[in-house]
């Protein structure tokens, strides 16, 4: 079924495709090829004769796709042909296989549809409105198959797959305050779903905050006395990848503070104490240490 299913996805992407373009040669060899079914008897006994020598093709038993666990392993069906297309007249160059990554003659859009074609379940629901679809990511630009280990699956590896491309926000997960990230404590993927989601930023949860009490539930509340920006958005304070300042504050206290509680505060009795307030590095935390909320009942102004 899921074979059945793939072939057409691929030939509708296919024939889209064609409409468009002028010099598709190698595409409509492997059209022609689908229409005949002209998958090989011998299946990966005949491709390792040729392509057995590349360590590189040969990995892909030691991975999840080589193996045969069920009769919906990948090896107990077309084999390499599930991916790469019916071998037909191909023995080398004569006719093209299905290939992946930068060299492929195949759009973004062609490649991923056979990956889809078996993939198409909750994880993968908001892929087709996910930010990396729409700038021609396919899913060979974070996964490997022909290994034993796809580097973006392994918690350590994962954030090095994804600094190839996401240079700032790399850079910021090495500052001073940070997630646990390099240390293979955390990965992106704790906080964004790379095949994408129904929120901004392709995040987990269904927005910042929700993201952020999976892990900090104790930022959830409810409070008694709740401060307006924590319940809006732990953003308004915090930078998620890094930062220079601590506890992945925006900026340094007071003038954090500051960026929403301008002017006259505490310019009340006596204007000494107004001097010292304001001034003195932690300040505000000082007397307001309950910054995310306050279930004292008289902790109105986050005192206690
Ligand atoms: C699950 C899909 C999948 C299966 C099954 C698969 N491949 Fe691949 N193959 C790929 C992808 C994706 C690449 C691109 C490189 C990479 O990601 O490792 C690739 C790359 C290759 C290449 C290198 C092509 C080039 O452009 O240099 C060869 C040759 C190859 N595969 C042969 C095989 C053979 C032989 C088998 C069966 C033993 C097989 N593949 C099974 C997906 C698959
Ligand atoms: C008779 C030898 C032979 C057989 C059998 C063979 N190939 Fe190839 N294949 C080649 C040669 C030669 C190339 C070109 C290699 C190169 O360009 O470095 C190639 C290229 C490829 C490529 C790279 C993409 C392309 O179109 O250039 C893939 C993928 C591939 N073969 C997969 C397969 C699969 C899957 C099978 C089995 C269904 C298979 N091959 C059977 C010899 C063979
Ligand atoms: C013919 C069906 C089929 C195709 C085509 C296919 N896969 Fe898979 N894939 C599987 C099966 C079966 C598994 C085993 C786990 C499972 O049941 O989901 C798997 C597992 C995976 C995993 C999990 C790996 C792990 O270590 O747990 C990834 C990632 C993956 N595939 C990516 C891809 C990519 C990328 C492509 C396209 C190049 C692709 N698959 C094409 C059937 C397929
Ligand atoms: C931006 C990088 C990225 C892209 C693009 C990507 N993936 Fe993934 N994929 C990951 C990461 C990271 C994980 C492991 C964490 C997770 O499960 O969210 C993963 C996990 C998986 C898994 C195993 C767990 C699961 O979700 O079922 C499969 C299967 C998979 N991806 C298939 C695909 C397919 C098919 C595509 C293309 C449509 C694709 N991926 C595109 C990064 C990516
Ligand atoms: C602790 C949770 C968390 C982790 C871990 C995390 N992110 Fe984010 N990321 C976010 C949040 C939250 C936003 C949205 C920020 C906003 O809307 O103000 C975001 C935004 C983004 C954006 C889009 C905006 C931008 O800043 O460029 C990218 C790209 C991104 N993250 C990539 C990554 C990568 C790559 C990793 C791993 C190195 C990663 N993120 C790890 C929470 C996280
Ligand atoms: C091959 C390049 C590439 C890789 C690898 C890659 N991304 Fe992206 N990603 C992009 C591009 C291009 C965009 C869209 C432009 C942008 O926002 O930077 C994007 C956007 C994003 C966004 C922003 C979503 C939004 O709605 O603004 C997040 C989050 C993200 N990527 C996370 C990841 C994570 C996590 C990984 C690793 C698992 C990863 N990316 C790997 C290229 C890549
Ligand atoms: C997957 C779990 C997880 C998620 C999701 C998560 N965090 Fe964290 N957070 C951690 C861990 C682990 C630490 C490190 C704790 C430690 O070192 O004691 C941490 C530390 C922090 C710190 C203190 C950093 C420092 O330098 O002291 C802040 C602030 C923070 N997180 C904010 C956020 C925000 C905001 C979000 C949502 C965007 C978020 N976290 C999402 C796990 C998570
Ligand atoms: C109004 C600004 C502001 C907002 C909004 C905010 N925080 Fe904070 N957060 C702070 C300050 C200031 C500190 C440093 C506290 C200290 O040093 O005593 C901090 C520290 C933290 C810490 C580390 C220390 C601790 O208390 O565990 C975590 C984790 C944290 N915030 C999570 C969150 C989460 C999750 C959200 C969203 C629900 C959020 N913050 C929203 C100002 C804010
Ligand atoms: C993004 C804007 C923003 C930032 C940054 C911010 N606040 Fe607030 N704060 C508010 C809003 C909005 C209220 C609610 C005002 C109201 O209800 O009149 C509030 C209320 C308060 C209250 C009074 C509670 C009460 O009702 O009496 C205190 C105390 C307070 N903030 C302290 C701080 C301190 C200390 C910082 C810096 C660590 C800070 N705020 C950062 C927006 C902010
Ligand atoms: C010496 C202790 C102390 C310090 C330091 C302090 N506050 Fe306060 N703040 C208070 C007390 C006590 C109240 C409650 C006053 C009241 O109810 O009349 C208050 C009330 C507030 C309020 C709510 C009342 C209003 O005027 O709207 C805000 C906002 C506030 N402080 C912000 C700050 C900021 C920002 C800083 C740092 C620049 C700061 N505070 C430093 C003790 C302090």
């Amino acid at each position: 079924m899921k074979q059945l299913k793939r072939v057409s996805l691929f030939l509708i992407m296919v024939t889209s495709f064609l409409a468009g373009s002028i010099n598709a040669q190698p595409i409509d060899k492997l059209i022609e090829k689908f229409e005949q079914g002209a998958y090989s008897k011998r299946g990966a006994d005949g491709c390792l004769m040729c392509h057995k020598r590349a360590d590189k093709v040969m990995a892909i038993f030691d991975g999840v796709h080589g193996q045969v666990i069920n009769e919906s392993s990948v090896m107990a069906q077309l084999q390499c042909e599930a991916c790469h297309g019916p071998q037909g007249k191909h023995r080398g160059k004569n006719e093209p296989m299905l290939s992946f990554g930068d060299d492929s003659p195949l759009t973004a859009q062609m490649q991923n549809s056979v990956c889809i074609a078996c993939h198409n379940d909750t994880e993968r629901n908001a892929w087709h409105s996910s930010a990396h679809v729409d700038n021609d990511i396919t899913c060979v630009s974070c996964h490997q198959v022909h290994v034993a280990n796809d580097p973006v699956m392994e918690k350590r590896d994962q954030p090095q797959v994804c600094a190839n491309c996401h240079i700032k926000v790399n850079a910021d997960s090495h500052k001073r305050s940070s997630h646990p990230i390099d240390n293979g404590t955390m990965q992106c993927s704790d906080c964004h779903n790379p095949h994408g989601s129904m929120s901004d930023s392709d995040l987990t949860g269904f927005n910042v905050n929700q993201t952020c009490f999976s892990c900090h539930a104790d930022k959830r509340g409810p409070f008694l006395w709740e401060h307006a920006p924590v319940m809006e958005n732990c953003s308004h304070c915090h930078e998620p990848h890094g930062s220079v300042n601590e506890s992945l504050l925006k900026s340094r206290v007071p003038v954090l503070c500051k960026q929403c509680h301008a002017g006259d505060i505490h310019a009340s009795t006596q204007p000494g104490d107004n001097q010292s307030i304001q001034t003195g590095g932690q300040g505000c935390l000082n007397c307001h240490s309950q910054i995310h909320g306050s279930n004292h009942s008289s902790g109105k102004a986050l005192q206690f």
